[in-house]
């Protein structure tokens, strides 16, 4: 019997919405078929989006949607994407494929993804080869609501009003694809480029995010810091030159040179994967610890804008589109990074899967008009009710799994919040891909009134395809009893449970 405690008493945190925020980029079939259709296409769409995607997501409450790239943000020149479609310049997309690129979607495409969605946004700059008058006149273009030549140009395009730009990335990965800085150098260019990030609505503060380390790069970190982090002094820089440091980390189950396969792997990549995906906490809790040292008042956020895992692409397909199916394996990795997320929800603001549709750990797969929900879609969707929470105290006795002493894990993964209601919603993730566990769940002395459970389960290389779109779904699970403070179940092997608890 594992004993799973939650103390409703002990209230840690304001669990942001944005930690289960999305990423896209103009790469492979994400934005052009997976999101993006354009108007004259015969997949239903709303102003070219893709309904059924739309819908789809939505369902999901997505929190904010990160966007043009990754790496396609630093060769990335907004004005080729705005005015008339057929007049737009063509481009090569370098990093992903070396296809041609149209700009059929650019700012405004973006921006009405955003309104049907629902969602902030979330735009990243280019630092690596764009100018410091380019990033600022796409602020202005976007948020500027007076006379100016940018925010003219808007209106000649047909949008009056200025657009909200709750998040701005100054430039992505700019150790690596972003122009390959040294942390010096890439700090006195944030310094820079961030001063022309103009705040022209006072009310509508846009919250600045600058590059972090790949992975463990702790000394990025630092650097990035030691040399940001301070007042500015300047007029709309009241908070600081930054409110937010990201971090990229993906789950590759070997390395960069053969990342392994998505589907027909076997126990010892299943468990080396979700050791993987555990290092995400070391990492969370390393970086935070240096950015506490320079910003101990907690304004700085560690942006976790990039993560998911990263496998050999689907056979047959384009090498540069990362194209990859989706198992119940990508479903323990969204679970145990989302619980790990809420726990450190005081420096974790926000943090954004890759990506959205088509590429990587994405929610949703596209084949022409068909769209199919993948494991990942269905954890996002029970985790949902964790955003805008207060994440609770809670503790597992967790045993130590695994076939090798270097890839051990925990049996059990879990992490609990508080709703604006008062219900409570407890995460759990099973991470043993044979073994099912007897689970005693303790509220501390607090009476359970009635307690609702689902569960996303399957083998653990079970998918959806688009001929078995449903093989896993989140479905009810009935097998839950109550008794006083105490809730009694038993956690079948390779799955993830929500339990949604009103105490008398
Ligand atoms: O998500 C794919 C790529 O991974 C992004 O473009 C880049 O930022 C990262 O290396």
């Amino acid at each position: 019997m594992f004993k799973l405690v939650i103390d409703p008493q002990k209230e840690l945190g304001y669990i942001h919405p944005e930690v289960q925020g999305h990423f896209s980029e103009h790469l492979g079939r994400c934005i052009y078929e997976g999101v993006y259709v354009g108007e004259n296409s015969d997949i239903p769409n709303i102003n070219g989006m893709r309904k059924d995607v739309v819908e789809a997501l939505s369902e999901l409450h997505i929190p904010v949607l990160r966007w043009p790239g990754g790496c396609f943000a630093d060769e990335y020149h907004w004005k080729d994407g705005i005015g008339e479609k057929s007049k737009r310049k063509k481009m090569i997309n370098t990093n992903w494929g070396g296809v041609v690129e149209d700009n059929s979607f650019g700012t405004h495409e973006y921006m009405e993804l955003c309104r049907q969605l629902g969602c902030k946004t979330y735009i990243n700059g280019n630092v690596g080869s764009g100018t410091v008058q380019e990033m600022s006149e796409w602020v202005e273009y976007m948020t500027f609501d007076g006379v100016s030549p940018m925010a003219e140009l808007r209106k000649q395009n047909g949008h009056e009003a200025p657009w909200t730009v709750d998040y701005f990335g100054v430039g992505n990965e700019n150790w690596g694809c972003g122009g390959n800085m040294l942390p010096e150098y890439y700090a006195d260019q944030f310094r820079r480029y961030q001063s022309y990030v103009k705040n022209y609505d006072p009310n509508k503060k846009i919250s600045k995010i600058a590059c972090g380390p790949n992975a463990q790069d702790y000394e990025w970190t630092e650097t990035v810091l030691r040399q940001c982090h301070k007042l500015s002094g300047s007029w709309n820089n009241a908070h600081g030159f930054m409110d937010g440091i990201s971090l990229h980390y993906y789950t590759l189950p070997y390395d960069w040179s053969k990342k392994g396969a998505a589907t027909g792997f076997n126990e010892k990549e299943w468990y080396m994967t979700l050791s993987k995906t555990l290092f995400m906490e070391e990492l969370v809790r390393k970086h935070s610890a240096i950015i506490e040292s320079f910003d101990p008042d907690g304004n700085i956020a560690l942006i976790v804008d990039e993560w998911g895992t990263w496998y050999d692409v689907e056979e047959g397909t384009n090498p540069g589109f990362l194209y990859q199916q989706n198992t119940m394996r990508d479903a323990l990795v969204a679970g145990i990074n989302l619980n790990i997320f809420n726990k450190h929800c005081n420096r974790v603001k926000m943090a954004n899967i890759a990506q959205l549709v088509n590429v990587l750990q994405a929610v949703i797969l596209t084949e022409g008009d068909r769209m199919i929900k993948t494991p990942t879609y269905h954890v996002f969707n029970m985790y949902k009710h964790h955003q805008g929470g207060t994440l609770v105290a809670s503790h597992i006795n967790a045993d130590t799994i695994g076939l090798e002493k270097e890839y051990m894990v925990p049996n059990l993964h879990e992490s609990c919040s508080k709703d604006k209601n008062g219900k409570y919603h407890i995460t759990l993730a099973n991470l043993s891909c044979s073994d099912p566990y007897d689970i005693e769940t303790t509220l501390t002395g607090n009476p359970v009134k009635s307690v609702k459970a689902q569960i996303v389960e399957g083998k653990m290389d079970a998918k959806n395809t688009f001929d078995e779109p449903d093989t896993v779904s989140v479905k009810d699970f009935d097998s839950v009893s109550s008794e006083n403070d105490k809730i009694r179940f038993t956690i079948p092997a390779c799955s993830v449970m929500l339990l949604e608890v009103e105490l008398a």
